[in-house]
């Protein structure tokens, strides 16, 4: 793991390996570590890099509001500073996947393969974006310990967390390692991010669609109809897997990850 700064701003980031280079983009409210299964697995073969994103684990805190566009453009920022001009593998977990909106949006040339995995392209609904505004103000004030209650139960398969307390208490400490402000500031972005279902036939790139059979966020009915609104998309559903596939069944995940840059190079 290292620092970067990037415009003066600092942010942690694990590079490992040599090849080419697969951006891993963590979700919510998490870090980089929840693809530690995943970089290991590539990195004999591909330049992994997992950053953490602007107000998660070793980056810098930005309160308030933090939007996905603005999340997009740290990552650009952040790949120019690691000398990355290859295009990437972009793989983004549900608010990773909802950065990669805009980020293909915006710097489309830096895209050549995307995976999306247990997210949405969906916007909220005016209710769930409620929800979402009366949770960063609460987390603010209380700490983040409201969003690992509210989110812990979404996050893992039924009956997950008994079966394997220890990765329950992991995705629990990484919650409550974050800062409340990082979470409030995500959570606002978040409510007001745009629809990107349009987006999706005209994508134009080698997809891969993975889902947890059983996400209870990014369903896996959602997450089939959009793979198949994206040409060629492959989709790969995640056998005992809830929200947090890659954590909760990595060898499962790494193995659609590995066959997919193999197939698609
Ligand atoms: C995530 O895992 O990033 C979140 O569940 C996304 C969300 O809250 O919509």
């Amino acid at each position: 793991m290292k620092q970067l700064s990037v415009g003066g701003e600092s942010f942690a980031v694990r590079d490992e390996g040599r090849g080419p280079p697969v951006l891993l983009v963590h979700g919510f409210p998490l870090d980089l570590t929840m693809w530690d299964a995943q970089v290991e697995a590539l990195a004999p073969s591909h330049r992994v890099i997992a950053p953490d994103l602007r107000g998660f684990g070793g980056s810098v805190v930005t309160p308030g509001k933090v939007t996905m566009s603005r999340m997009a453009d740290d990552l650009a920022a952040l790949l120019d500073a690691l000398g990355v001009t290859e295009p990437i593998t972009y793989a983004g977990f549900s608010m990773g996947g909802y950065v990669g909106w805009p980020f293909l949006r915006s710097h489309r040339r830096r895209v050549a393969r995307l995976v999306l995995c247990d997210t949405r392209a969906v916007g909220d609904t005016s209710e769930a974006a409620k929800g979402r505004l009366a949770m960063a103000d609460k987390v603010e004030a209380e700490g983040a310990a409201v969003a690992a209650d509210a989110m812990l139960p979404k996050l893992l398969a039924p009956g997950r967390a008994e079966r394997d307390p220890a990765l329950a208490r992991r995705v629990r400490e990484i919650i409550l390692a974050t800062d409340a402000r990082g979470i409030a500031a995500a959570q606002r972005g978040m409510a007001e991010r745009a629809d990107a279902r349009a987006d999706l036939p005209a994508l134009g790139l080698p997809a891969l669609v993975v889902v947890g059979e059983h996400d209870a966020i990014s369903t896996r009915g959602e997450m089939s109809a959009l793979a198949a609104e994206i040409p060629g998309a492959r989709f790969v559903q995640v056998a005992g897997a809830g929200h947090t596939s890659p954590m909760e069944e990595p060898a499962a995940v790494t193995a659609a990850l590995l066959e997919f840059l193999h197939d698609a190079r």
